[in-house]
């Protein structure tokens, strides 16, 4: 193992250095403020390696994503949801019999308890969903509080991936006055949740197969990113043994600001924006490099591909593919399309290597499928469920996990005599 060497105040330090399977090298300093004195400043962690992972691997400047080894291409185009799920999970891609039984176990706790349905009738109409879902994700430990044991956390798992979808299709439903409709066992995991979402128990819905295969897709590429905000965040909650369905709450909350999960939104709210505005895409293009005007090109950009985001490709295709075959003209693509044109051309975007990421189309196929705007973070919730998961499990069967706990430089006033009111 080879060390690296720090010169601090005059004084040599030493320090491990090592690396992961795909050669990415890091230096551990899990030792130097107790032989230093000093601590690292990593602002936004661009740096820091909070854990030793084999879930998810990226190399942002080749565009690679891998879960568990296998290119997201391979799983993208060849693959079902809920294998992928049970291989972020398992750390293998399941049997036959490994898969038939875990999408009974995921369709036998897809139903919610019944006493959870009274949590729906009190929320306001114009509630955003990912409110609900992440009080109703965290709701969940009320009813199902056994959480120690291995086989209760198994249980847990297969509550939390069967029932999201169902409390998301349900606050969508109760939103607009609607009545909910229960999973069907012999649907996909994809095919439910559209069917619970936009069927109606007046007459059978059938599910359009494009809108299947594209939401599967979809789902995929969204179910997991390594330590990104929202995960972190689950890692975060979760070092401190709190429970899993507390973990994942806090990252669905994690999920959900505009810089995050919640681009998707802010995408769609972007280019409505410049279409109600007459259209002129280029005027916003030039906006967005003044940094001072407050605007950004949402969906664009990626603290950690700097090339391309290998899910965006993937995304860009099905999103023509899906417009295509449902025979939907959108305007607001082709104005998606021109701006990624005049961006990717532009000195500023790649100067500052500046692409379209995994939510710049995302957004365009969920309209085109009918979701309302403020549903597409919940997509991404339900996608990234089993990344969460998976992820949540590594730490807690890591035998070095230690809570979380990060420092700081403090930057505030010294010491002050406290005055008291009638004197100041
Ligand atoms: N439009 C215009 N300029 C952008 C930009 C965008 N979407 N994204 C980044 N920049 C600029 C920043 O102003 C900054 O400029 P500077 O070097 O002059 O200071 C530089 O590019 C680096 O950006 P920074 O915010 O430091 O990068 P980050 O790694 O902290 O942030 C994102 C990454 C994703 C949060 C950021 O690119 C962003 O806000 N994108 C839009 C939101 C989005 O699509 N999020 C979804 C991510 S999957």
């Amino acid at each position: 193992m080879s060390t690296a060497k720090l010169i601090f105040e005059g004084k040599e330090y030493e320090f491990p250095v090592f690396e992961g399977t795909e050669g990415e090298t890091a230096i551990d300093i899990s030792t130097l403020r107790a032989k230093t004195g000093a601590i690292t400043y990593d602002h936004g962690y661009g740096n820091t390696g909070s854990c030793k992972s084999s879930i998810t691997f990226i190399d942002g400047e080749k565009g690679i994503l891998r879960y568990r080894g296998y290119p997201i291409e391979e799983l993208a185009t060849n693959s079902k949801f809920p294998e992928v799920a049970y291989l972020l999970i398992y750390d293998h891609l399941p049997t036959k019999p490994e898969l038939l039984e875990w999408r009974r176990q995921l369709t036998n706790h897809s139903f919610i308890h019944e006493g959870m349905m009274n949590f729906f009738d009190h929320y306001p109409p114009t509630a955003h969903p990912m409110a609900i879902l992440s009080a109703m994700v965290a709701s969940l430990y009320t009813f199902y509080p056994d959480s120690e044991t291995n086989e209760q956390v198994e249980l847990n798992i297969r509550r939390l991936l069967g029932q999201a979808k169902t409390i998301a299709a349900f606050s969508y439903k109760i939103s607009r006055g609607e009545p909910i409709l229960y999973p069907k066992a012999e649907l996909s995991y994809a095919a439910n949740f559209l069917r619970m979402m936009f069927g109606s128990p007046a007459e059978e819905y059938v599910v359009s197969d494009v809108q299947e295969r594209a939401l599967n897709q979809l789902l995929i590429l969204h179910a997991d990113h390594e330590q990104n905000c929202s995960t972190s965040t689950v890692r975060m909650v979760g070092s401190s043994q709190a429970n899993l369905y507390a973990s994942i709450s806090a990252g669905i909350s994690g999920l959900w600001g505009p810089l995050h999960g919640g681009a998707n939104q802010a995408v769609i709210e972007m280019l409505e924006k410049i279409l109600a505005d007459g259209g002129d895409y280029k005027k916003y293009v030039e906006l967005a490099k003044k940094k001072d005007s407050g605007f950004r090109l949402m969906g664009f950009g990626h603290r950690v591909y700097k090339n391309f985001d290998p899910r965006a490709k993937i995304i860009k295709k099905a999103c023509d593919e899906v417009l295509n075959e449902m025979g939907i003209s959108d305007p607001l693509l082709d104005l998606a399309k021109n701006i990624e044109d005049v961006a990717l051309n532009d000195d500023y975007f790649i100067e500052k290597k500046l692409y379209p990421n995994v939510d710049f189309y995302s957004g365009i196929i969920y309209r085109a499928m009918g979701f309302p705007t403020n549903m597409f973070t919940v997509l991404f919730s339900i996608g990234r469920l089993p990344g969460w998961i998976a992820q949540w499990l590594e730490m807690r069967k890591d035998p070095d996990n230690r809570i979380h706990r990060p420092r700081q430089i403090y930057t505030g006033e010294n010491k002050r005599t406290f005055i008291p009111v009638d004197k100041r």
